[in-house]
């Protein structure tokens, strides 16, 4: 599988320009057939000014990190920050300059990632030249983009690019006799390692890293490459740092490189990642970095019941319990329920398939030394999450009815004599019956409103 990314910013000629578009798109389109290909984004200039328009949209970055991605078969854009998890297609769109990732064509994952490292890594194109400006090229590139846009280049058929397009050789050679350097994902990693652990890099400079980092570790491998390169321990190295916002980017890239990587996150929970997470939770620190170490410790326990073991016994849960009781950290709670709910489901998942592979059974028992529910509910998390269904957004709620769903085994009890709970529950079935009323009226027979109904009924009669 292919992730055919990277930015675009080179001076180079215009003539240039044409086989750099046909290489994307060979490689977008090709994706499994073709090594990855992609154009890189090299000039300070450039970055600076991505760097600055990024910074805009940082609260709508936030708002996706613990937003999971959805893939289907179809290319969906990636938002910033969100986790995309392992063994996905991940492209630019060079038509909106967004990522987009979808499902690979094959379904046989295990030969995905066989076919993943064996490929090669050509993932970015360095191009020398002097005689046009980086100002000239974009202009260039726009109009070529302009002129994409009337054709579905993307979904063309394998045929018909091959007809169009030349052989990913064919272009190398070429790249080659101008003597431009193919740069991998590695070499990109190294250098944004050094210049973040570089004692002249300044705090801008080493934040301007991170932040380049944490969009290369989303992928598996080269998750595993920063792993081996020594970048994680300089990650959890930065979550102590006096900075808040290193601790912020810090805990971003971990986060991203923890995201479906078991390897990452044994070695991360080895090298104390999950304490230091804790403390930045636990002590008082700007929201923005709560939130990323929010996203980097929900990275790390999900699906790793180690960490989930080590999570309860360091007192983490209770850690998270504190934060409902900080003032400003509203932001977080969905996220933190969201978590649980997670937490919860994929213990229940996997005791409720009944599966004889021995894998499995070690599974179960790893999760069996993970005592969730016991500590959710002595902790009195059934009425902490159940209060906030009085929180005004549905998709907000909706979050919340599911965990309220989970719990309702172990909080029936609780639930019953909360007479709080009895009126949220009856002005909520009030609006959603209305809503859903109108949702029908406007032809929408399976609505939102009506699952949202629907799960509040049913949590009312389980409380009769
Ligand atoms: C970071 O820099 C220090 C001091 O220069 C060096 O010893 C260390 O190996 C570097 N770490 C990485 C991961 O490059
Ligand atoms: C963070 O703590 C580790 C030890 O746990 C220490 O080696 C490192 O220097 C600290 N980093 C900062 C920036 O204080
Ligand atoms: C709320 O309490 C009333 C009586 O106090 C009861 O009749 C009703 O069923 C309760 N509703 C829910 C949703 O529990």
């Amino acid at each position: 599988m292919s992730h055919c990314i990277g930015l675009l910013s080179i001076a180079a000629k215009f003539s240039l320009l044409v086989f750099l578009l046909s290489a994307v798109f060979l490689c977008s389109s090709l994706s499994d057939r073709n090594p990855e290909f992609a154009l890189t984004k090299t000039e300070e200039s450039d970055l600076k000014e991505e760097k600055g328009k990024e910074s805009v949209t940082e609260d709508d970055a936030d708002a996706e990190d613990l937003e999971v991605f959805y893939p289907t078969n179809w290319w969906q854009t990636v938002h910033p920050g969100q986790a995309i998890p392992a063994g996905l297609h991940v492209r630019l769109n060079l038509q909106t300059g967004e990522k987009e990732a979808k499902l690979p064509d094959s379904t046989n994952e295990k030969s995905d990632m066989k076919d993943q490292k064996k490929r090669k890594r050509l993932d970015k194109v360095d191009i020398d030249s002097n005689s046009f400006t980086s100002q000239e090229l974009k202009e260039a590139l726009a109009k070529l983009k302009e002129n994409e846009k009337t054709k579905s280049t993307m979904e063309a058929n394998l045929e018909d690019v091959r007809k169009r397009f030349r052989p990913i050789e064919e272009l190398k050679a070429e790249f080659e006799q101008l003597n431009m350097r193919i740069e991998t994902d590695y070499e990109i990693m190294v250098k944004l390692i050094n210049k973040f652990n570089s004692s002249d890099s300044t705090l801008d400079e080493k934040i301007a890293a991170l932040y380049d980092l944490e969009y290369y570790v989303h992928q598996v491998d080269n998750a595993k490459d920063f792993l081996s390169l020594g970048g994680l321990q300089l990650m959890i190295n930065g979550l102590n740092s006096t900075e808040a916002v290193m601790k912020e980017h810090a805990a971003f890239v971990l986060g991203a490189a923890l995201s479906s990587n078991p390897k990452v996150q044994i070695e991360a929970i080895e090298g104390g990642a999950l304490q230091k997470l804790l403390v930045i939770l636990a002590t008082e620190q700007p929201l923005t970095v709560k939130k990323k170490a929010l996203f980097a410790l929900s990275s790390m326990l999900r699906h790793f019941p180690y960490a989930q073991q080590q999570f309860l016994k360091l007192g983490g849960l209770q850690v998270l319990r504190n934060l409902f009781k900080e003032k400003g950290m509203e932001a977080l709670y969905v996220r933190v329920v969201t978590l649980l709910y997670d937490l919860i489901m994929e213990k229940m998942l996997l005791e409720g398939a009944q599966n004889n592979e021995d894998q499995m059974e070690e599974k179960v028992q790893q999760y069996s030394q993970v005592k969730l529910v016991p500590a959710v509910v002595e902790q009195d998390w059934c009425a902490i999450v159940s209060n906030l269904l009085a929180l005004p957004e549905h998709d907000t709620r909706e979050k919340v009815l599911k965990t309220v769903s989970v719990l309702m085994t172990f909080c029936k009890d609780r639930y019953r004599g909360d007479q709080h709970l009895n009126i949220t529950l009856s002005m909520l079935r009030s609006e959603y019956e209305e809503l859903a009323a109108e949702e029908q009226r406007q032809g929408d027979k399976d609505g939102y409103f009506k699952e949202l109904l629907g799960s509040i009924n049913t949590i009312i009669q389980e409380l009769r």
